[in-house]
């Protein structure tokens, strides 16, 4: 299933403040925030490997992580290039003037545009894998590096929050995402997050060490995790 375009343009106000800033007070910010990061933690193991790595960023909203990795990392990494397929969010993510980064709508983009040392695409759905993957691998340097989040069809959020939405149909287990991924990449990392235990957002304070702390202990009931993030490695 192909995301619509104008939903994120509707979001595109006040996106990152609702999702980043602030306290975690929500299951929703929980799964930012921490997703982002694990995003930090394998730059950081990406950065000890190529020296000023160039990125290429799908699904880059209005440039939030852009603006965020360029805060964590300065002077430690080269040319950052987003792509959106919302305008609105292009048009934010450019007026924003992160240093020495260009955005673009993904359509619009040369096919022909160099290639990048990584590339990440995280909170971002994919309904069509081969065409995703074909598109990493365009934009990817060989031997670079890919940040990829995915949702999980049998986590317990899915299953019970998610299960009559479109998009679920296009979700599949962590076993079947990582047949898909060692057909092109090797595994280096990932991390798994997001138990859902219903209700304890209710009460946020107490919700989030509650929730770190399933999130640490439940490594053996690997599916429930809602959502994972994957450092690929090009073969
Ligand atoms: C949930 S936001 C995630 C934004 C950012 N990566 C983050 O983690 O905060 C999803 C973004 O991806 C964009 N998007 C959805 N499908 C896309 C696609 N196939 N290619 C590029 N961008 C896409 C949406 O317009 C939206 O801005």
């Amino acid at each position: 299933m192909k995301q619509d375009p104008s939903i994120y343009d509707g979001l595109s106000l006040n996106y990152a403040e609702k999702r980043y800033t602030g306290k975690v007070d929500s299951y929703i910010k929980y799964i930012f925030t921490t997703r982002r990061s694990i995003l930090t933690g394998f730059f950081k193991e990406v950065l000890n490997k190529i020296e000023k790595p160039s990125v290429f960023e799908i699904g880059c909203a209005d440039g939030v992580l852009a603006r965020f990795l360029r805060q964590q990392f300065p002077e430690q990494i080269g040319h950052f290039v987003g792509v959106d397929i919302s305008s609105e969010m292009i048009k934010l993510a450019l007026s924003a003037r992160i240093v020495d980064a260009d955005f673009y709508l993904r359509d619009q983009l040369n096919p022909d545009f160099e290639a990048s040392d990584v590339v990440m695409e995280v909170g971002v759905h994919t309904g069509d894998w081969s065409s995703e993957i074909a598109y990493w691998r365009q934009h990817l340097k060989p031997d670079g590096f890919l940040i990829k989040s995915v949702a999980g069809r049998q986590s317990i959020y899915a299953r019970l929050k998610l299960y009559d939405r479109d998009y679920y149909q296009d979700y599949s287990s962590y076993r079947e995402y990582e047949k898909i991924f060692n057909q092109d990449f090797d595994i280096i990392a990932t991390k798994s997050y997001g138990i859902f235990i219903p209700k304890i957002w209710r009460w946020p304070a107490l919700a989030r060490p509650i929730q770190m702390f399933f999130d640490q202990v439940l490594v053996w009931f690997p599916e429930l995790y809602h959502e994972r993030v994957y450092l690929l490695k090009k073969r």
